[in-house]
């Protein structure tokens, strides 16, 4: 190829070096087929661990960022032409350059027309504008379970991608808080299971918000952390970590921003409260489980008419856990909501507790709450994980 389209190509190529460079993790792969005459020579560029690597004519080598466009350069001028893919997650980059031209084209990913309307009998995918859309999201998506070969939503995976996305909604305004205040937010998923709701608000941070963000998951079986490992590796997901660990063993080593834990069995809900309050947390929000403590424990008399009702005490029982979880909350300087995260006829562990650290610990709160403490004869787990003075 002549001086001056190399001159222009190592441009394009410069303008790519900086993209990988700030878009390491979106990074996937860029191919160069060097082409003379009719034969073609590939030349694949990745990333390893934290090398990038290129290889060519059966050699592979470690390079720096900003010796790309210098290489590829070097390799075209022993060509007649060369077509360079580069692909970050949902933008592809093409540049085509010969003797005559030189010219890049971007592309998007779109949102596919088809993947609206699925339904079954049950479940409906909602006209609402969803935030983890299924056309851009399709790796995410089919690698977690959502989507089909065929790009569409599994009629039976509806209602979790209904859940999903709304969870996003619901905290939505919380995230772009924390990013206002933080250039990089890191996510602390306690009880995280398979991850899948790691992976959906990474996805929506890195490539829908285009922010920089990190995630810890945390769980005590073994196999879903493997699971998330492995689902991260897929999916070329390099800012994130998994820790097989009882949530109340952690000890957290890098500055945490905001916990999430959702659907985290019985006193765990607890202690993720505990552990976001104790490592000054900015923001938390709970999906609790089911929670025995305090069922055992409560009495009241006035409405012993009422919880001699089996079913009825057990309710009251989540409600006094849940309210007992957010009066502590307060008293520690959050401001508390709660609401509900879905509807209560899919299931009925279906609150969302969210708070943000706005305030000084609150003494009159703490006092509310050593009131009702003594009322009910009650001496729940998260009071006492809570560094209360
Ligand atoms: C019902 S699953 C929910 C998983 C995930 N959060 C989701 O919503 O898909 C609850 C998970 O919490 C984990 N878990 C429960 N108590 C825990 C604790 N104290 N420490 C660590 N993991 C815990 C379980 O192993 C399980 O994977």
């Amino acid at each position: 190829m002549n001086k001056q389209s190399i001159k222009k190509l190592s441009l394009f190529l410069t303008g790519l070096e900086q993209r990988i460079a700030e878009n390491r993790d979106y990074f996937k792969k860029a191919v160069a087929v060097f082409k003379s005459g009719t034969r073609e020579f590939p030349a694949k560029i990745w990333i390893e661990g934290d090398k990038i690597k290129l290889n060519f004519n059966g050699t592979t080598e470690i390079l720096e960022t900003n010796w790309i466009s210098l290489r590829i350069s070097k390799y075209a001028e022993n060509y007649d032409s060369v077509v360079i893919t580069y692909e970050e997650r949902g933008t592809t980059i093409v540049i085509e350059a010969d003797d005559k031209n030189v010219k890049m084209k971007t592309s998007e990913a779109k949102e596919p027309e088809e993947n609206i309307g699925v339904h079954n009998e049950t479940y409906q995918i909602s006209n609402r504008d969803y935030y983890i859309k299924a056309g851009q999201a399709q790796e995410l998506l089919k690698e977690i379970g959502i989507l089909g070969s065929n790009g569409k939503v599994k009629n039976d995976k509806i209602r979790k991608y209904n859940q999903i996305d709304h969870f996003v909604e619901l905290i939505d305004d919380m995230i772009k808080d924390l990013l206002k205040e933080n250039e990089s937010i890191t996510v602390l998923d306690c009880g995280c299971g398979k991850s899948y709701l790691t992976f959906v608000l990474n996805y929506y941070i890195k490539e829908v918000l285009k922010k920089p963000c990190y995630f810890i998951g945390l769980d005590y079986s073994n196999t879903v952390i493997e699971a998330s490992k492995r689902t991260a590796e897929n999916l070329g997901y390099k800012n994130m970590e998994f820790k097989v660990t009882d949530i109340k063993n952690y000890r957290a080593s890098r500055e945490i921003h905001l916990v999430i834990c959702l659907h985290a069995c019985n006193t765990a809900t607890d202690e993720a409260i505990a552990l976001a309050v104790n490592n000054n947390v900015k923001a938390m929000v709970m999906v609790p489980c089911c929670q025995q403590e305090i069922l055992k424990q409560y009495s009241y008399p006035p409405f012993q008419d009422i919880i001699k009702h089996g079913i009825l005490k057990a309710r009251m029982a989540d409600v006094i856990t849940d309210g007992i979880r957010a009066l502590l909350l307060e008293a520690m300087g959050y401001k508390v909501s709660v609401v509900e995260y879905i509807s209560p006829v899919e299931t009925p562990k279906n609150l969302m507790i969210r708070a943000i650290k706005t305030q000084a610990k609150d003494p009159l709160a703490l006092e509310r709450y050593r009131e009702l403490k003594k009322l009910l004869g009650i001496n729940p787990t998260l009071e006492k994980l809570l560094y209360i003075d």
